[in-house]
């Protein structure tokens, strides 16, 4: 009766382990990224403006990015070493978790900068109204601090992770770089 009764609970035991441990593998990703909020903000807006807008962001562009900061393709002193932790499976979950999330509203009354001509050409891409696609990500309302330092990056040769972009800043002027940053984070 005793070793009866141990079974049924050693029984017990493995069938709630079992029902239990895909809840927690999502638990354990979320509280992985409890950290992320320090920066890009608990709400979606981040808490600096040098640091994107992840909530809502295209998911393959997201699983891309943190792929090359694992890889080194991309290279930042704080982005780096906080995603090289984990592995690249985690990091598509990562990707999955932010994307679904809705990005930030924007500041109620706003007003929208005039567009510069020098942009119809980042449709084709990053969309009509830049709210990104499958291969591009979404531009409208990240801030104006991020947008032209990465647009920067591109044109400067520090950021080389995509073989088009940084031609295509280059053949800007920082003039028409600074009226793009202004208007795609004014959307
Ligand atoms: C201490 C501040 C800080 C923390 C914490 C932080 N980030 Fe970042 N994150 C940044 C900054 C700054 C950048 C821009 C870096 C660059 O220019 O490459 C960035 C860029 C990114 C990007 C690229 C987005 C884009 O539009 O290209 C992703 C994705 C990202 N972070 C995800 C994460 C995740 C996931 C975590 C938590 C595991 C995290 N970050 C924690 C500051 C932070
Ligand atoms: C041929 C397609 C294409 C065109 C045209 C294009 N882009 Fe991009 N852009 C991309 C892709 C793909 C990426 C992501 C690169 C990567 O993997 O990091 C990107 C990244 C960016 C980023 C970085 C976003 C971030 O979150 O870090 C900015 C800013 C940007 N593009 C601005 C522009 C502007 C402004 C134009 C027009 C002058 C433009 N792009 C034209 C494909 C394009």
């Amino acid at each position: 009766m005793a070793k009866g009764l141990f079974s049924t609970l050693f029984g017990v035991a493995i069938v709630s382990a079992v029902v239990v441990a895909p809840a927690q593998a999502a638990d354990d990703i979320s509280s992985r990224l409890e950290i992320c909020s320090a920066c890009h903000g608990s709400n979606g807006t981040p808490t600096n403006p040098a640091a994107p807008i992840i909530w809502g962001q295209q998911e393959n562009y997201l699983y891309k990015e943190l792929h090359d900061y694992h890889s080194g393709e991309r290279s930042n002193a704080i982005m780096s070493p906080m995603i090289k932790p984990f592995s690249l499976d985690d990091l598509r979950k990562v990707a999955a978790y932010f994307a679904a999330k809705s990005w930030p509203a924007k500041q109620p009354g706003a007003t929208v900068a005039p567009p510069p001509e020098s942009i119809a050409m980042c449709k084709a891409c990053h969309g009509q109204n830049f709210e990104g696609g499958a291969p591009a990500p979404r531009l409208a309302g990240l801030s104006y601090d991020y947008l032209i330092g990465a647009m920067r990056a591109f044109a400067g040769g520090k950021r080389t992770n995509n073989l088009d972009m940084p031609g295509f800043m280059r053949a800007l002027t920082d003039d028409q770089r600074e009226a793009i940053a202004q208007y795609l984070s004014s959307l």
